[in-house]
C-alpha cells in the first residue's frame, strides 16, 4: 500500500514550492563521451544546435525548434529545461527572473547543461538523434506523439542520468538496442515506447539478473515485437506498470511475474497460450488477457481443459450484432414516430404502471383514448406535454450512446425537447424502472437539467423527455477551437466547476435518497452562456441491465474518468463520482481531454501529468495558458489550491477523498479575485491575443 504515501507525498510537494534542487543522479561525473568538457562554449547548447535540432526536425523545419537559436533568449527555446554544472537548476520562470529571461548570451555558460528535452506533439518528423546520449545531464526526454521514425539509436543507452523516456505514438522502428537497459544503472524509472513499430525480440540486459531497480513504467505496447515473453522482466523488481499488449509476443506467461507487485498490467492482444500466471484474488480482469491464443487458460480466463464458455470472436460477434441492433432500431423508430399519425383510436388496454402521484396520460388529443401507444408520465414543469406532442415530434438525431439516442425533437406548437430513446433490451422492465424514473423526475436543480416526462411504449420502447437546452457541452467548450467560442479565464472555469460540484452535491447529499451520477465527463455537461453548468445523464445506471451499465464503465475507463477501484456498475458511489470529478476539474485546469487520445491511441492520465509537472517543478506550466491569463497570484486566485483539490478527488484510495460537500465549500473559499469577465459572455477567444 504505497500509494496513499505516494500521494501525500505529491501533494506536499505541490505546496512546498521551496527552491530545492532538481533530482540529480550523479551529475557529469560519468560523462561517457571522451570530448572536451566544460571549457569554451557550452558543449551541450552546441550539440543541441549542431546535431540534435537538424535530426529532430528532418526534412521540414519546425515552429518549435526554431526557437533554439542565439538571436532567442536561451529561457525561451521550446520544451527545454537546464542547470548549471553544480546543479542549480537556471531560472526560467517568466515572472521571477527577468535577468535569465532576456539575456541573450546565457547560451554561451560554458556550466550549462541540459536536464530534460520535452517536446510532446511537436510535429518533429525527423529520427532520433545519435548525440542524446552525449547529454551528460539529461534527465527526462518526453518526445511522444511526433511523427519520429528510424530506429532508437544505441547511444541513447550511453546517457549517464536518463531515467524517463517517452517515445510513444511514434513511428520509430527496428529493434530495440541491447544498451537500452544501460539507463537502469542511471536510475531508469519509466520507458515507453508505446504506439511505434519497433520489432524484434526484446533485447536481454547485458548483465544477467539486473533487476533495474528504479524502473516502475514499462510499456512496450502497440508495436511489432515478437519472440517469447521477455522473461527477465519479471526480475524487474519495482515495476508497477507493465504494457505488452498488441504486440505478436507468443508462449507461456511466465509463473513468475505474479511475484511482481504490479498495479497495471496489460498482456491482450498478442498470441500467449498456456496457463496464466495464478495472480490472487481477482487482480486483473480477463481484460488484461483478452484477444490472445484461444489456449490461454486459467482465471480470470476460462479454466483450462474444459472447452465451454465463448471463444472472444464469438463475443465480438456479439457485440457487432448489437451495435447494429441500435443503429436499425433507432431508424424503425424514427420512422414510427414520424409516421404515426393517431389514427387509431383503441381504448388503452396497457396494463399501465402503478399510480403514483404524479400525473399520468395514457393518451394525447385533449386526454382521449390512448390508442396502444404506451404510457406518459409527466414531472413538474412538463405538465403541457401531451402524447400526442411527442410521437408527433419530428426528430433530427443528436448524439448515439451506447445505451440510446438523443434527439431533438421540434413540437407541433413549435417548442423544442430533448427526447433519449433508450436502448431495446438496455433497460430494466417497466416495473422495476419506474420508481427509479419517479425519483429522477423530482430531481431540481440549477445545475441539473430536469426530466419533464418518461414515456413507455406498447412494444416497449422507453422515451426519457427533457427541455432541449441549445447550450454547449463542456467537452466542446474546452477541446473544440470554433471562431466565437468564448474566453475561458480562470473566473469563467471556477463558476463552471463550482456549478458541477454543486450539482453533484446535491445529487449525493440533499435527496432522500441520494442518487449517485455514475456518469460524469465533460460531454454530459451542459454550459450556458453565462457559464452556468448542467449535469444531465444522471441515475441513468440505475435503469440500465447489469450488462450495458458495465459497458459504462468500459467507456468510463478508456476516456479516464473511471475510478480506479470501479470494476463493475453495482459498485458505483458518490466517491467513484467524486474520483470523475476530479478527473473533470483537472481537465478544466489543465484544457487537456482525459483519457484515450482518438488520433493517436494514446492514454493521457491527468493526475500522472500533474505528478510529473510537480515533481519536474513545471507545476505552472501544467495550466491551460487561457487559464493563466490575467492571473497575478496563482495562490490568491485559488488556482493552485484548486488543482491540488482536484489530485485529491483522485486519490488512488477511496476514503481520502473529499466528499462533495467538502469540495463545493472548498471551491467558494478559495474564488479567483477578479471576476469582472465572468458575466460578460460576448468576450470571445478571437478579441484576445496570444499568451506569451
Ligand atoms: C547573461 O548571462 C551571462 C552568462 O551566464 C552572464 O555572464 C551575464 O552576466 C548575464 N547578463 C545579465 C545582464 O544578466
Ligand atoms: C507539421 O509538419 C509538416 C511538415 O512536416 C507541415 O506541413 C505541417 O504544416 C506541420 N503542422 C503543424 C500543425 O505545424
Ligand atoms: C524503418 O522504416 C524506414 C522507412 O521509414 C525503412 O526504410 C526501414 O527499412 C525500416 N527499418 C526496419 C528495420 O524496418
Ligand atoms: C541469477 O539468479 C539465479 C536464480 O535466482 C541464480 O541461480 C543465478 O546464479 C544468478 N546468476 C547470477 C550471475 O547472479
Ligand atoms: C490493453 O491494451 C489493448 C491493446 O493495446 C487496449 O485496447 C486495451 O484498452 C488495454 N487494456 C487496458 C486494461 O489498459
Ligand atoms: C499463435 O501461436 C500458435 C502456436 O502457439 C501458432 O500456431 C499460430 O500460428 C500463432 N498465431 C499467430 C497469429 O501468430
Amino acid at each position: 500500500m504505497a500509494l496513499p504515501i505516494l500521494l501525500s507525498l505529491y501533494i506536499t510537494l505541490l505546496f512546498t514550492t521551496l527552491p530545492t534542487t532538481l533530482p540529480q543522479s550523479q551529475p557529469s561525473s560519468s560523462s561517457s563521451s571522451s570530448s572536451s568538457s566544460s571549457s569554451s562554449s557550452s558543449l551541450d547548447v552546441n550539440i543541441l544546435l549542431t546535431k540534435i535540432k537538424p535530426t529532430l526536425q528532418g526534412q521540414t523545419e519546425n515552429l518549435l525548434l526554431s526557437s533554439w537559436t542565439p538571436s532567442t533568449p536561451l529561457c525561451q527555446w521550446r520544451g527545454l529545461k537546464w542547470a548549471f554544472t553544480n546543479s542549480t537548476p537556471l531560472p526560467c520562470d517568466p515572472s521571477l527572473s527577468s535577468q535569465t529571461w532576456t539575456n541573450l548570451s546565457l547560451y554561451k555558460d560554458p556550466s550549462l547543461r541540459l536536464l530534460s528535452l520535452q517536446l510532446p506533439s511537436a510535429n518533429l518528423s525527423g529520427t532520433l538523434p545519435r548525440e542524446l546520449g552525449q547529454l551528460s545531464s539529461l534527465q527526462s526526454l518526453y518526445l511522444s506523439v511526433n511523427s519520429l521514425s528510424g530506429p532508437i539509436p544505441l547511444e541513447l543507452g550511453y546517457s549517464s542520468s536518463l531515467n524517463d523516456v517517452d517515445l510513444a505514438s511514434n513511428l520509430l522502428n527496428g529493434s530495440v538496442p541491447t544498451s537500452i537497459w544501460n539507463l537502469c544503472d542511471g536510475g531508469l524509472v519509466s520507458l515507453r515506447v508505446h504506439g511505434n513499430s519497433l520489432s524484434g525480440a526484446l533485447p536481454q540486459p547485458a548483465l544477467p539478473n539486473a533487476s533495474c531497480n528504479n524502473l516502475g513504467f514499462l510499456d512496450l505496447g502497440q508495436n511489432k515485437f515478437t519472440g517469447d515473453f521477455p522473461e527477465f522482466i519479471t526480475g524487474f523488481v519495482g515495476l508497477k506498470l507493465l504494457d505488452l499488449s498488441g504486440n505478436m509476443f507468443y508462449g507461456q506467461i511466465p509463473q513468475s511475474l505474479s511475484g511482481l507487485n504490479l498495479e497495471k498490467l496489460n498482456l491482450s492482444y498478442n498470441n500467449f497460450s498456456g496457463v496464466l500466471p495464478n495472480f490472487g484474488e481477482m487482480r486483473f480482469g480477463a481484460e488484461v488477457f483478452e484477444g490472445n491464443n484461444v489456449g490461454l487458460c486459467g482465471p480470470p480466463l476460462g479454466s483450462c481443459g474444459a472447452s465451454s464458455g465463448l471463444s472472444s470472436g464469438a463475443i465480438a460477434g456479439m457485440v457487432i450484432g448489437l451495435m447494429t441492433g441500435v443503429v436499425v432500431l433507432a431508424s424503425l423508430f424514427i420512422g414510427y414516430v414520424q409516421g404515426k399519425r393517431k389514427k387509431n383510436t383503441d381504448e388503452e388496454d396497457e396494463e399501465g404502471f402503478e399510480e403514483g402521484e404524479d400525473e399520468e396520460t395514457g393518451g394525447g388529443g385533449g386526454g382521449g383514448g390512448g390508442g396502444g401507444e404506451g404510457k406518459l408520465i409527466l414531472f413538474q414543469g412538463g405538465e403541457h406535454l401531451t402524447l400526442e406532442d411527442v410521437l408527433n415530434a419530428t426528430g433530427q438525431v443528436m448524439e448515439k450512446t451506447s445505451y440510446g439516442t438523443i434527439y431533438k425533437a421540434k413540437l407541433g406548437d413549435g417548442g423544442t425537447i430533448a427526447l433519449r430513446l433508450l436502448r431495446e433490451g438496455s433497460c430494466k422492465d417497466g416495473s422495476l424502472c419506474l420508481p427509479v424514473i419517479k425519483q429522477l423526475g423530482r430531481v431540481r436543480h440549477e445545475n441539473l437539467i430536469p426530466l419533464r416526462a418518461f414515456y413507455q411504449g406498447k412494444r416497449g420502447e422507453k422515451l426519457l423527455i427533457y427541455d432541449y437546452l441549445p447550450n454547449r457541452s463542456l467537452h466542446d467548450l474546452l477541446h473544440e477551437s470554433r471562431v466565437g467560442k468564448p474566453a475561458l479565464n480562470w473566473a469563467r472555469r471556477h463558476k463552471i466547476a463550482l456549478g458541477i460540484a454543486r450539482g453533484l452535491a446535491h445529487l449525493h447529499t440533499s435527496l432522500e435518497t441520494p442518487i449517485t451520477h455514475g456518469n460524469l465527463r465533460s460531454k454530459n455537461i451542459l454550459v450556458d452562456d453565462f457559464f452556468v453548468a448542467r449535469l444531465s445523464e444522471f441515475g441513468l445506471d440505475k435503469l440500465m441491465i447489469t450488462a450495458v451499465a458495465d459497458e459504462l464503465v468500459a467507456i468510463a475507463k478508456t476516456d479516464g474518468y473511471k475510478a480506479p477501484e470501479l470494476q463493475k456498475m453495482k459498485k458505483c458511489s458518490s466517491r467513484t463520482d467524486v474520483y470523475a470529478f476530479g478527473i473533470l476539474l483537472l481537465e478544466i485546469l489543465l484544457g487537456k481531454k482525459p483519457g484515450k487520445n482518438g488520433r493517436s491511441g494514446d492514454f493521457v492520465d491527468l493526475p500522472s501529468l500533474v505528478k510529473v509537472a510537480v515533481l519536474e517543478e513545471t507545476t505552472m506550466e501544467v495550466f491551460d495558458v487561457e487559464v493563466l491569463r490575467g492571473i497575478k497570484n496563482p495562490m490568491e486566485d485559488g488556482l493552485v489550491h484548486a488543482l491540488k483539490l482536484a489530485m485529491g478527488c483522485c486519490a488512488p484510495v477511496a476514503t481520502v477523498r473529499p466528499t462533495m460537500d467538502e469540495v463545493v465549500k472548498q471551491l467558494e473559499e478559495n474564488r479567483p479575485r477578479n471576476r469582472s469577465a465572468l458575466y460578460s459572455p460576448a468576450e470571445t477567444r478571437s478579441e484576445i491575443g496570444t499568451p506569451f
